[in-house]
């Protein structure tokens, strides 16, 4: 047993010797029984301290390569040879994994588009514009937040979120939303999925009738057919979700009133009327999603469902788009009761959020530096909004779509008849390096077609040229 010590490395002389007599018993040059030269022998042979041998026969037994005794010495112990182990687990089947959904629940919610090829110019949605000066600043209140003196930051802490963002998130929704809560309606989650989950574990049962609109979000129906809940589309025509046809036992109804994701809708007063009704008399749970009301570029602030119904309404923000989906942060606000829910199975399934994070949304929002992106954002994408809007309306591709969401938000639908083939308008598109998405994906039972324009990440220029390409293409076609 021939032991080289290298001390020119960095790695610890103990380690060295730990990792060459595991190779020695490993190759078969030291077997089952054999004694390992005495602590204090080897030490002289290695120019070494016993101390030295002695931790490294201490790791070797804790590691479980050898055995000592005061009257045997340190000797190999009887180790299942590599081949044996190959082997055993080449007979051993694989634990079954059940699938998550069923395969008729299975949605492909998320289109990419399916080829390798990168569009040059990429409409894709669901994407912010994150640009140096945001970076500048988050990165100024992460700097802040992670020098927190303060034990408690650093500790377990209330699976509602910090207190002290909470305050600040109430204060916005004062301001920029006219809700007013307090901080113990405010719970901070993970963005839309484990808000959706969260409210399928903590206020519905296997089974029950959750109602969402179609064309619509698919994070709300996939979340709930994961919960096995009865998902029950609904249609959305140009004043919203059809409240008409909701069904009776509807315990939930989903729906995104201030800009109805996909097809860019506003819901109408009296469709807001509507649904207030049937909340209030079937006792049903409306989810508000108001995931970018902050981008209104006519008339102002649209008056949320919240504020007329507070008590049967789970009013969800997150800053995915406020910010930037990375952060991976939300709220849902509602009624003190349903939240104390929420957040007790917050606290049995995580605790509570990470700490850095929400000081540093904290920091973000005490600095005024929020409210500052937001404003700054918001005449950035007015103006991306004012150049597509005006692109695609001196553009051929009015002759073949009906333009939605030319108000707000970030993205716009070109809506075709159902016969349009989006497919091949995609691949066209696609061909003149422009990225544009189908709708249909967005659908459940809804025969709508058309292509989805994300614009908030583009500059002008592209959106401009993008949009003739697009136009070019399609007409080529
Ligand atoms: C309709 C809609 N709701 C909510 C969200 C926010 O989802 P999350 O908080 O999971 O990023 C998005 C994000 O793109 C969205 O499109």
């Amino acid at each position: 047993m021939y032991i080289e010590i290298n001390r020119s490395v960095s790695k610890a002389i103990w380690l060295q010797i730990v990792d060459q007599i595991i190779d020695f018993i490993m190759s078969g040059q030291l077997s089952p029984g054999d004694p390992l030269v005495p602590s204090r022998q080897l030490a002289s042979m290695l120019g070494v301290s016993r101390s030295t041998v002695q931790l490294a026969y201490e790791e070797l037994q804790s590691r479980g390569y050898v055995t000592t005794s005061r009257r045997g010495g340190t000797k190999v112990c009887q180790i299942m040879p590599d081949e044996t182990k190959a082997e055993n687990q080449k007979t051993i089947p694989p634990i079954p994994v059940h699938p998550l959904l069923e395969e008729k629940d299975q949605v492909q919610y998320w289109p990419k588009l399916q080829t390798d090829k990168k569009p040059s110019i990429d409409f894709r949605l669901h994407e912010p514009y994150i640009d140096a000066t945001f970076k500048k600043a988050w990165r100024k209140a992460f700097n802040i937040a992670v020098k927190s003196e303060n034990v408690l930051d650093w500790g377990y802490s209330s699976p509602y979120g910090l207190p002290s963002v909470r305050e600040e998130i109430s204060r916005y929704l004062a301001i920029e939303r006219g809700i007013y809560v307090e901080p113990n309606q405010i719970l901070l989650t993970l963005g839309a999925r484990q808000t959706m989950d969260l409210i399928a574990q903590a206020l519905l049962q296997e089974g029950d009738t959750v109602a969402v609109e179609d064309p619509g979000f698919p994070v709300a129906w996939s979340s709930m057919r994961y919960r096995k809940m009865d998902v029950q589309p609904i249609p959305v025509d140009d004043q919203g979700i059809c409240v008409d046809q909701l069904p009776s036992e509807a315990k939930v109804i989903f729906t995104t009133p201030s800009h109805q994701f996909p097809s860019g809708v506003l819901m109408s007063a009296n469709r807001k009327q509507a649904l207030i009704q049937f909340a209030t008399e079937q006792r049903a749970w409306i989810i508000e999603d108001d995931y970018d009301s902050e981008y209104r570029y006519r008339g102002g602030p649209i008056p949320s469902l919240y504020s007329q119904l507070p008590s049967n309404i789970l009013y969800f923000m997150s800053f995915s788009k406020l910010l930037a989906p990375g952060i991976r942060l939300a709220a849902i606000i509602g009624p003190e009761t349903a939240i104390a829910r929420l957040a007790k199975v917050q606290e049995y399934v995580c605790r509570h959020l990470p700490i850095m994070e929400q000081l540093t949304l904290g920091q973000f929002f005490a600095s005024g530096d929020l409210l500052k992106h937001v404003r700054r954002m918001r005449a950035i994408y007015h103006k991306r909004h004012q150049d597509i809007v005006n692109i695609l309306a001196s553009s051929a591709l009015t002759n073949t779509f009906k333009i939605q969401g030319k108000e707000t938000g970030l993205h716009i639908l070109l809506e075709g008849n159902e016969d349009f083939d989006e497919q091949q308008a995609v691949k066209a598109a696609l061909e003149a390096g422009i990225g544009v998405f189908p709708l249909s994906p967005y659908c459940l039972e809804s025969k709508r077609k058309g292509l989805l324009l994300g614009f908030a990440h583009l500059q002008s220029e592209q959106i401009i040229d993008g949009i003739n390409r697009l136009a070019d293409a399609l007409q080529e076609k």
